[in-house]
């Protein structure tokens, strides 16, 4: 949001008309994910199995075979327990559903 960097000593704002709607370019060809429930409620789209899998091998088993999510810190994340990444699965499957960010950022 403008005006709300807190590395500009600016007041830190909540960006809730897009919250967890990807859209951070990173390069020309990366840009991350929207991460809200699709129309089914699940998150990005994927099953809670298929989200943990994602996470633990940086691969959706939704892409094409091969392809390893990039960026995206899977190495990290996916070292969570069950426990902790169903919980991160529950959180997202808990906030509002909302369109692509249709203005990427920087
Ligand atoms: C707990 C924190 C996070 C969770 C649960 C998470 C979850 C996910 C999931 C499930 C995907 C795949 C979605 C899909 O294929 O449609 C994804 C993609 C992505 N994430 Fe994350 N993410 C997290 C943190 C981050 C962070 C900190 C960054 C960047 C600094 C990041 C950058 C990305 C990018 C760039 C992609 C797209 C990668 C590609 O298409 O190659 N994520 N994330």
């Amino acid at each position: 949001m403008p005006n709300s960097s807190p590395f500009l000593g600016q007041p830190e704002m909540i960006n809730y008309l897009q919250y967890l709607t990807g859209g951070r370019k990173f390069g020309p060809f990366i840009t991350s994910a929207n991460l809200t429930p699709d129309a089914s409620g699940k998150p990005a789209g994927l099953t809670l199995r298929d989200f943990i899998t994602t996470l633990r091998t940086g691969h959706n088993p939704n892409d094409p075979p091969g392809q390893i999510l990039q960026v995206m810190p899977w190495p990290v994340i996916g070292k969570k327990t069950d426990l902790d990444l169903t919980a991160i699965y529950e959180y997202l499957r808990a906030i509002p559903s909302l369109p692509d960010n249709p203005n990427p950022g920087p």
